[in-house]
């Protein structure tokens, strides 16, 4: 049997931060709501020069020299992002000649839950022997998707990429993936202008539809529910339980969230990786890049088991069961 296994991690974060602080001099708002709220302190503003596919290039890059592979040897390039250079070609494509790259290159978009699609799309084609090399990375700029004078959604989201190398293994890494979608929710988190649906024009435009527009109030009863749900299905398929997870590793959207979820699944909040304080929610970075965080703490060791677990816009959501099988830098 051939198994899949995460064989590196890696983040990129652009270095303008834009704190509390800020924000309280752009909008109705204050550091105590937004860190009591949310848990949020700063996020990172890409460069006005740089596209996702360059916050992608540079995580996918660093992950691939930690990986130690050569860039002829990725097999396949998986992006997955809700912030796309543009509707095509893919960023995939755009980061694959950034990184040097020559293999196929495609995005996914399942919003803030795509990082765990493109893990599952990864295992999937090694587990059946098809590739031996994948590159997934998550990567946005969701900063230029922001109505930075909605106080409601302008202080949660911040720009970062992330990304993992996953490659055929004697040691069962992914043991399992359980993913979920429930279109019926897909007005609660939206960008409704710029597409085929409501094709960008001045009028949408002064509407603000090029916007990220958001029922927070039902998203986050959605996720404190989906959460325990997809990690405990996903979890009676690798055949572990609860007792055997090391690390719950969530989407960083509201560190109360994260806390609320971790209670209900009756995990330690010493256990649940908590990095949003300097990165605002990253969308499909950012449980790479909590991983990544984790990585770097030194507390995560082989053998140890974690569960990576995403949900967003679709409505989405994913669940992935890993064993961490590398050994401590
Ligand atoms: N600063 C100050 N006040 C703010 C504010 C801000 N940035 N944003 C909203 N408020 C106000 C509201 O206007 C409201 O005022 P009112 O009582 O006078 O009407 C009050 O704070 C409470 O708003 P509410 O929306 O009930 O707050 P909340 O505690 O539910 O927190 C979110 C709001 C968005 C932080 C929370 O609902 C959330 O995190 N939802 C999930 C979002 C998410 O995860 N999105 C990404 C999914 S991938």
């Amino acid at each position: 049997m051939t198994y899949a296994a995460i064989t590196s991690v890696a983040s990129w974060l652009p270095e303008r931060r834009l704190t509390n602080a800020d924000l309280e001099r752009m909008v109705d708002t204050s550091d105590e709501w937004i860190r009591t709220r949310t848990g949020i302190s700063e996020r990172r503003v890409a460069d006005d020069a740089d596209a996702t596919s360059d916050l992608a290039a540079r995580a996918g890059a660093l992950a691939l020299e930690r990986a130690g592979v050569a860039p002829g040897d990725v097999d396949m390039l998986i992006v997955a992002t809700s912030t796309p250079d543009m509707a095509f070609p893919s960023t995939a494509c755009l980061a694959q000649a950034k990184m040097g790259l020559t293999c196929p290159a495609f995005d996914i978009n399942a919003a803030c839950t795509g990082f765990i699609y493109a893990l599952e799309l990864a295992a999937s084609m090694i587990e059946a022997n098809r590739l031996t090399t994948v590159l997934v990375i998550g990567a946005e700029v969701l900063t230029r998707l922001l109505d930075f004078t909605d106080r409601t959604t302008c202080v949660l989201f911040g720009d970062g990429a992330g990304a993992v190398v996953v490659q055929a293994s004697d040691e069962a890494g992914v043991l399992s993936v359980h993913l979920g979608a429930d279109g019926g929710g897909a007005d609660l988190l939206t960008v409704p202008g710029g597409g085929s649906a409501l094709p960008m024009t001045a009028e949408l435009l002064s509407q603000g539809t090029q916007y990220i527009h958001m029922n927070g109030n039902e998203v986050y009863k959605f996720a404190v529910r989906a959460i325990p749900r997809v990690t405990k299905q996903a979890l009676a398929e690798s055949g572990l339980s609860l007792a055997d997870v090391d690390w719950l590793v969530p989407h960083q959207a509201n560190e109360r969230i994260t806390l609320t979820v971790g209670e209900r699944l009756g995990i330690s909040h010493d256990r649940v990786v908590n990095a949003i304080a300097m990165t605002g929610n990253t969308s499909t970075a950012s449980i790479p890049l909590a991983l990544d965080d984790l990585q770097r703490s030194g507390k995560l060791h082989a053998g140890d088991v974690l569960a990576l677990v995403g949900f967003g816009a679709g409505l989405t959501y994913g669940a992935a069961i890993v064993r961490w099988t590398l050994k401590e830098a």
